[in-house]
């Protein structure tokens, strides 16, 4: 594969969708972005792994099942030992899994099981624009577009999500499905026009969660479905944990608030219809440490002595599902 840093807008995969009257601002913003994904320090070797991508006979690519996969006839061993080497390039894998031939991405998180704590819950994505704030490598992005979305955009600062993403598209050549290497806060200010926005395991990391549930509601159109899912704690509505330092050792926590708190904190910024659809526990079978991502995960996050309490003594990360219509 050779591919420049340089990415040309996506006017086409716009073009007939909800985003068109925003597309000078988004262009914009996509450049910008990607200006910035070129001066990472690692995009050479990012890069580098992406132009050593193989070919590959696919004959099929699946983004409906758990493990998005790209089928392929049997494939030899230089293209096998090229594939892994590339991928490799582009460790830590987080959010999958992937298989692409034979080559398994063994992600830390089994983003499958949040898909199917989730979807079931939701508006049926068929024909709808989705927006998937802080997608990671764009896992679900994949299974939205799998669940019949017309168009999905996925954010996310990180540069080397953004070049995880392309490996996998380059492969699938879907230009309905988007990964640009944006903040929330790089978007337009007014969009109003998508008809479902996730915004999955974002909230603890905003500083203002009022001011970022407001935002979200923002994206939508009239009657767009919120699908939020975040860290949460035991509790009554005036129930919320501030870190006073890390928690699980992440720096970068802000707000858990109990799942009363969270209902309340979405009926004061107006939103409709809101109802919890899923709580449950993180467990070390759904977040773990694999060859595809070796530093410390889960297990590592836990009191050895008591897993039900973080490193620090908080409550073990627990997380609730909750929809909500503008
Ligand atoms: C805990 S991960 C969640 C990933 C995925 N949504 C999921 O639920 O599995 C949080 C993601 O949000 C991204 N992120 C952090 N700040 C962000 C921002 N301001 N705007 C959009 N995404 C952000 C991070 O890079 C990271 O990939």
């Amino acid at each position: 594969m050779k591919s420049e840093s340089y990415k040309p807008f996506p006017h086409q995969s716009i073009a007939a969708s909800p985003l068109l009257p925003h597309a000078c601002e988004l262009e914009t913003a996509f450049a910008r972005a990607w200006g910035k994904v070129t001066a990472h320090g690692n995009l050479p070797r990012w890069q580098q792994a992406l132009d050593l991508l193989p070919a590959l006979p696919v004959i099929a690519v699946h983004i409906d099942q758990p493990t998005i996969q790209i089928e392929t006839k049997p494939v030899n061993a230089d293209q096998h030992t090229a594939l892994i080497e590339a991928l490799r390039q582009l460790i830590p894998w987080r959010k999958g899994p992937f298989q692409l031939a034979e080559v398994t991405i063994d992600t830390e998180w089994r983003s499958d099981l949040k898909w199917d704590r989730i979807s079931p819950h939701i508006a049926p994505l068929t024909d709808r624009t989705v927006l998937d704030i802080g997608c990671g490598s764009g896992y679900h992005c994949w299974r939205m577009r799998g669940a019949g979305a017309k168009l999905v955009l996925g954010i996310d600062p990180s540069a080397l999500y953004a070049m995880q993403f392309q490996s996998i598209q380059h492969y699938i050549q879907e230009p309905q499905v988007q990964m640009w290497p944006l903040g929330i806060d790089d978007l337009p200010p007014v969009m109003a026009c998508f008809d479902t926005v996730f915004s999955m395991g974002l909230l603890y990391h905003r500083k203002s969660p009022i001011a970022h549930l407001q935002q979200l509601l923002s994206l939508l159109r009239p009657g767009g479905e919120l699908v939020l899912e975040t860290l949460v704690i035991e509790g009554d509505a005036q129930t919320c944990l501030i870190p006073q330092g890390r928690y699980a050792k992440m720096r970068n926590v802000w707000f858990i608030p109990s799942s009363a708190m969270l209902l309340r904190w979405l009926e004061r910024c107006g939103a409709k219809r809101i109802r919890m659809v899923d709580c449950t526990a993180t467990t070390t079978d759904e977040q773990r440490a694999t060859e595809w991502m070796h530093f410390e995960s889960l297990k590592d996050f836990l009191d050895p002595n008591d897993p039900t309490r973080t490193i620090e003594g908080y409550p073990a990360p627990k997380r609730a599902t909750i929809l909500a219509e503008r």
